[in-house]
């Protein structure tokens, strides 16, 4: 039996537990940024191992078309990956690969896709491993390009909630404003909440989060949350060099702790889920 006929009969045997039937708690957010480079990879898959070894099933899906690299960040080389799916070249649970207990990653598309063409031929079976890889995780993280382009904004309204990641540098703060507006203006009911990355202390992220909410509520008249920061650290950067992420290594440093607490901040501040599901947003990202 090969992994992805193992992966398919536990999905199979956990679809039976009585509860999977009522609806899912299946929680899906949307890791994104105005500009790039300001740390969505890293704290997507950082936050999804805190996840992990808190005890929730979690999935990283890599939807950064082009140029996918949470399997670099983890050092290993997927043979097959969401490229193939929708060229119709693999099924998901051919592609689905175990990180560590309770973590599992959607390899993303390397090279240029085009959204448009779309190659698979069995939908039918494409549609029963997607509901099978929903009743498996509670939080699935999808890890997106920067920028405001329709494949991102599709990932973004097709999740329960939208993780803004955003820098002290001034381009950072200006494109997460230009995303944030996009996104309200194509999705008025999206929840949109504030990462700071790689600033000195609470201090310098308060006054990212003070200008970047002034500019939200002064021209769109919304408002926004704030998470949590997430501190400057060389061990981020050690991890992405050494390709191993500072959540397995790093036994006691600032980011650990900001990213430890973000983990419980999700997990706390769960909001009903919008009950969007993967389906959906499979649908959106295939056909944007
Ligand atoms: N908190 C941080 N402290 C130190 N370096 C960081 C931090 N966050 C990100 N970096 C650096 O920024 C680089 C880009 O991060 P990455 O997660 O790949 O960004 P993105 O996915 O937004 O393009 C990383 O390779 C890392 O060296
Ligand atoms: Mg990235």
């Amino acid at each position: 039996m090969d992994q992805a006929e193992t992966l398919r009969r536990l999905a199979a045997r956990k679809q039976k537990q009585p509860n999977a039937e009522e609806g899912h708690d299946i929680h899906i957010m949307a890791v994104t940024s105005g500009k790039g480079g300001v740390g969505k990879s890293n704290v997507t898959l950082n936050t999804a191992v805190a996840l992990a070894k808190r005890g929730h099933n979690t999935l990283i899906l890599d939807a950064d078309m082009g140029t996918a690299n949470i399997d670099i960040l983890l050092g290993i080389d997927p043979r097959l990956n969401l490229g193939h799916v929708i060229e119709g070249k693999a099924g998901l649970f051919e592609i689905l690969t175990k990180v560590t207990d309770n973590l599992y990653l959607v390899p993303g598309a390397s090279g240029i896709m085009d959204p448009g063409y779309m190659g698979i031929h069995n939908l039918e079976q494409l549609r029963k491993d997607i509901e099978q890889l929903e009743s498996m995780f509670q939080y699935v993280f999808i890890d997106t390009a920067a920028g405001v382009n329709q494949m991102v904004i599709q990932a973004l309204k097709g999740s329960d909630r939208v993780l803004l990641i955003c820098n002290d540098e001034p381009t950072s703060i200006v494109d997460a404003y230009a995303l944030v507006k996009v996104l309200y203006k194509q999705d008025p009911e999206a929840v949109i909440q504030l990462v700071v990355n790689d600033v000195a202390g609470e201090e310098e992220a308060e006054d990212v989060y003070g200008k970047l909410r002034a500019a939200i509520q002064h021209f769109l008249k919304r408002d926004l949350e704030y998470l949590n920061h997430i501190a400057h650290d060389e061990v981020i950067a050690r991890g992405v060099i050494l390709q191993k992420p500072f959540m397995f290594t790093a036994a006691d440093s600032p980011a650990r702790g900001h990213v430890e607490t973000l983990a419980e901040k999700l997990e706390s501040k769960l909001k009903p889920s919008h009950g969007k599901g993967l389906l959906q947003l499979f649908q959106r990202l295939i056909q944007p």
